[in-house]
């Protein structure tokens, strides 16, 4: 099975929710999927067997959370007995699906992932892929030795708008790509929820911040840069603010008994108290009370007793809050990422790449190319529709058209529909696994030939 770039799909960035794609004849049947790990991933990537119940059936499922697999199981009628508290049972069963979503935490991933892809299931697996290089390759090697497919959840690369990017360059609007500077702010009230209080606060509960948060944004480096290899990088970062010393005086150690909150921006009063009595039950309030519905009764127990309540002084957070990666290519093409906590913005990208013909501007919303012979800017808008009510909007509309191209995929046989397949996501993981190397000793890391120790 290859999975080159040649052999990549550049069509269908415009394509749109509720449109059939226009990937050719499909199998009658719908893709039967199971669900590993029924949290907040898992039940998104699974609305689209709502969406599209003649193309995707969710027929099993394990999470050891009894509130999350039961709420999968009844929206999706899955019979009990195909409902377990571990993946391991679903596991032993003979296959009676074609494909896994796996939506373990982190540190879940390369287990299921090798054990399905062995027994000849396709897989969808959440980003990052796994916490280290060699389960990253493991999980390469098991897919490409039982010849699965291998779709990881790099939601941006199907976001129509950063696609377009992609066709832009590939096209040679702005000539050769010289410099590309990328910017993800990370929100700070997002960032205090994640990566300070919640699940991804600790490297060794989960991965550390690069990987967590910005595998995406390396990897769209990587494909930006095209077939040019990555030669050194280099990288500083650290966790600012977040810490006992900048306890304010006075602080409780829950937001609940805080006499001061009322001043502190991320108060949890504010980010999921306020919310609930505004009626806003979605993200980031849908994800803190892990046994039931949030109402205002449960969220305020969750603060009570749970990780979320907690003064953001008095973490146990260990992940950076802010850090720079820069990185130089073959043939001299240069490119620096931040990723920073402490902003408005909540993960909308900004993108500049600076090209010999023209330059090329992404603010989240609209791609702007200058060009420097006519001197005229051109606006480019994907066309994006999003169902919504079906809550796959998620990114943009991108984890529609992540499913959408995987869900195709396994339907027709045709690994090129993906667009995040095994070798490119192993080479951009592999890329963030030195830029961090480099911010932890100190130093240039120069990256040989990521290709080669990839083993492909
Ligand atoms: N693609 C993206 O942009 C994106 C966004 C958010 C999260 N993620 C990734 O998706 C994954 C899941 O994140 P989430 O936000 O859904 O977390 P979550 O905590 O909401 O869901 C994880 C679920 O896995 C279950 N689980 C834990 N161990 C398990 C096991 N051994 N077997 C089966 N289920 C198990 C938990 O009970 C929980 O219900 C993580 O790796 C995360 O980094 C990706």
């Amino acid at each position: 099975m290859s999975l080159d770039r040649s052999g990549r799909r550049t069509e269908g960035c415009d394509s749109c929710m509720g449109q059939t794609s226009s990937q050719g004849p499909r199998m009658s049947a719908p893709v039967r999927v199971l669900v590993v790990g029924a949290g907040s991933r898992g039940e998104i990537y699974s609305e689209f067997a709502s969406i599209h119940p003649e193309r995707m059936r969710v027929v099993g499922v394990a999470d050891p959370r009894k509130f999350a697999r039961t709420k999968l199981q009844k929206q999706h009628k899955i019979p009990d007995d195909n409902t377990f508290d571990n993946w391991h049972s679903l596991l032993e069963k003979d296959k009676f699906a074609d494909a896994v979503l796996i939506c373990t935490p982190d540190r879940h991933h390369k287990e299921p992932a090798v054990a399905f892809a062995k027994k000849g299931y396709h897989i969808l697996l959440e980003k990052p892929m796994a916490t280290t290089a060699e389960d990253c390759k493991a999980i390469v090697e098991a897919s490409t030795e039982s010849g699965v497919m291998l779709s990881v959840g790099h939601v941006l690369r199907y976001d129509p708008n950063v696609h377009k990017i992609k066709d832009l360059i590939d096209a040679g609007v702005i000539g050769d790509v010289i410099h590309i500077q990328h910017l993800e702010p990370v929100g700070f009230y997002h960032f205090a929820h994640s990566f300070v209080r919640g699940n991804w606060r600790n490297e060794a509960e989960s991965s550390f911040a690069l990987l967590a948060k910005s595998c995406h944004d390396i990897d769209l480096i990587h494909n930006w840069a095209g077939a040019r290899r990555c030669v050194k990088v280099s990288s500083f970062g650290s966790v600012s603010h977040f810490n006992k010393d900048n306890k304010p005086k006075g602080a409780a150690d829950r937001c609940l008994d805080c006499s001061i909150e009322k001043d502190c921006p991320y108060s949890a009063c504010k980010i999921y108290i306020d919310r609930v009595k505004q009626g806003d039950s979605g993200w980031p309030v849908s994800v803190i009370c892990p046994n039931s519905l949030p109402d205002i009764e449960s969220v305020t127990e969750a603060l009570r007793t749970g990780p979320y309540g907690r003064c953001v002084y008095e973490c146990d957070n260990d992940v950076c809050s802010n850090q720079v990666v820069n990185m130089e290519f073959e043939g001299g093409l240069t490119a620096a990422f931040s990723m920073v906590a402490f902003t408005e913005e909540i993960c909308n990208r900004k993108t500049t790449i600076y090209g010999s013909k023209g330059e090329l501007s992404f603010d989240g919303y609209e791609v702007r190319v200058f060009d420097f012979l006519t001197q005229r800017s051109t606006n480019h808008k994907a066309h994006k529709n999003v169902l919504l009510p079906f809550g796959m909007s998620g990114h943009g509309g991108a984890d529609y058209h992540l499913m959408d191209a995987f869900i195709s995929a396994v339907a027709n046989n045709d690994p090129s529909l993906i667009r995040s397949g095994p070798e490119e996501t192993l080479f951009s993981h592999l890329l963030v696994f030195e830029a961090e190397r480099s911010r932890r000793e100190g130093r240039i890391v120069y990256c040989g030939d990521i290709k080669k120790s990839s083993g492909l």
